[in-house]
């Protein structure tokens, strides 16, 4: 156990751009109560679509806050410093959702080696994939030494292998998948399958800024800039995966693909500040939210058991050491350091190539 204080990481829910840092007492453990050490957590624009979505998908709902503040959720590694529950021994290393905290108290409804399940009354409508925490022991995805790749992308990652695997399943995308945010993680990540299954191109779409990176990552069949999308080629079908969430940008390539858009899939939102515009009359397919638990389930059914997690860890680990060419790790210990990644990711200021990863404790 430790004596040192509990530190969160708040954010006003009305202001993104306002947060502070509280202080808290060690949190106390009742009877079947589990307490983590929240070792690192990633960073990335990711946790600030949860912000985005906050209200409306719960994820201000993860942890308990003051009121009008909240806690973001985060993929990161924790280990259990206090059990009081018979099936959770202390030591436990755990990958899942952690707040940006020191400590973070949990009440497994459920234990095993598969994966220990909050079942705290405030996380009860959160889908349980977001309330699991998978000890290390028994993950097949598990490496020690590539800890900081898992926090960083196996979420993302697995969003894309499975929107890669939508838009192959529903027979979309057999000439050109357009991705815009194509210096993302996510967008890489798609990029990668989709020029790497040799069904598609991938052509990624990116600001300025970010050109020279995307070109010299390789996983993109071709790149333009969002000023250039006016020249791309737009005589043949294509698929647009949005991971930028800007409003124009979309309504730029639905009018020129037009009819010739066989299918417009909205994932993210990185231009967060951006997103107002509306779709009405907007040419071609109407925008489809992307819902990553829908093709999990179709697949488990087209699949049998386990083949789905087998095929994503095949891809991961083919993706992991396509990383290894362009992500530089980034750790950074403390208040300052949270801090200065929150507000430069909220501003976009962050390099494309950095993988921001966390902690609140001085030592981590
Ligand atoms: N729905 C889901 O299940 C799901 C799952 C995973 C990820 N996602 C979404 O995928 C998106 C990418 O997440 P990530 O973690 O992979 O991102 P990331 O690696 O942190 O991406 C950074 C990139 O996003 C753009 N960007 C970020 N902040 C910006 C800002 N304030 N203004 C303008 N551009 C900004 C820039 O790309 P460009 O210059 O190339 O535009 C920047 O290089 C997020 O919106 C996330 O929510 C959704």
């Amino acid at each position: 156990m430790t004596d040192s204080p509990g530190l969160d990481f708040l954010v006003d829910k009305s202001d993104w751009h306002r947060h502070r840092l509280d202080e808290t007492a060690v949190p106390d453990v009742s009877e079947g109560q589990v307490l983590f050490r929240v070792d690192r957590f990633a960073f990335t624009a990711n946790n600030i679509s949860y912000a985005l979505a906050g209200d409306m998908l719960g994820y201000w709902n993860f942890y308990p806050a003051p009121d009008g503040w909240g806690r973001l959720p985060t993929m990161g590694f924790g280990e259990v410093i206090n059990s009081k529950h018979p099936d959770v021994a202390i030591g436990t290393r755990c990958f899942g959702f952690y707040p940006m905290s020191r400590y973070l108290r949990i009440e497994p409804s459920a234990a095993g080696p598969g994966g220990i399940f909050d079942g705290a009354a405030h996380r009860a409508a959160l889908a349980p994939a977001y309330n699991t925490y998978t000890p290390c022991e028994g993950d097949p995805l598990y490496q020690p030494e590539h800890e900081d790749a898992l926090m960083l992308m196996r979420g993302l990652f697995m969003t894309s292998f499975l929107a890669d695997d939508f838009i192959a399943d529903n027979g979309f995308g057999e000439r050109a998948v357009l991705i815009s945010s194509a210096s993302s993680k996510t967008s890489i990540a798609l990029g990668y399958l989709v020029s790497r299954s040799g069904r598609a191109t991938a052509v990624g779409l990116t600001s300025e800024r970010n050109r020279d990176f995307v070109r010299e990552l390789g996983c993109y069949d071709e790149v333009v800039t969002y000023d250039e999308v006016q020249g791309l080629d737009a005589t043949g079908p294509a698929v647009y995966v949005d991971m930028a969430g800007n409003s124009a940008l979309r309504r730029n390539i639905h009018e020129l693909f037009g009819d010739r858009l066989m299918h417009s899939s909205t994932i993210g939102a990185t231009h967060w500040d951006q997103t107002a515009g509306d779709d009405e009359g907007l040419p071609g397919p109407s925008p489809e939210f992307f819902f990553a638990p829908a093709q999990i389930q179709k697949r488990a059914a087209d699949w049998g058991p386990g083949e789905l997690q087998r095929r994503l860890g095949e891809a991961w680990e083919g993706f992991r050491k396509f990383s290894e060419s362009w992500l530089e790790v980034r750790r950074g210990r403390g208040r300052e350091a949270v801090e200065r990644v929150y507000e430069d990711t909220l501003a976009g200021r962050t390099e494309p190539q950095h993988g921001h990863v966390l902690s609140l404790w001085e030592d981590s």
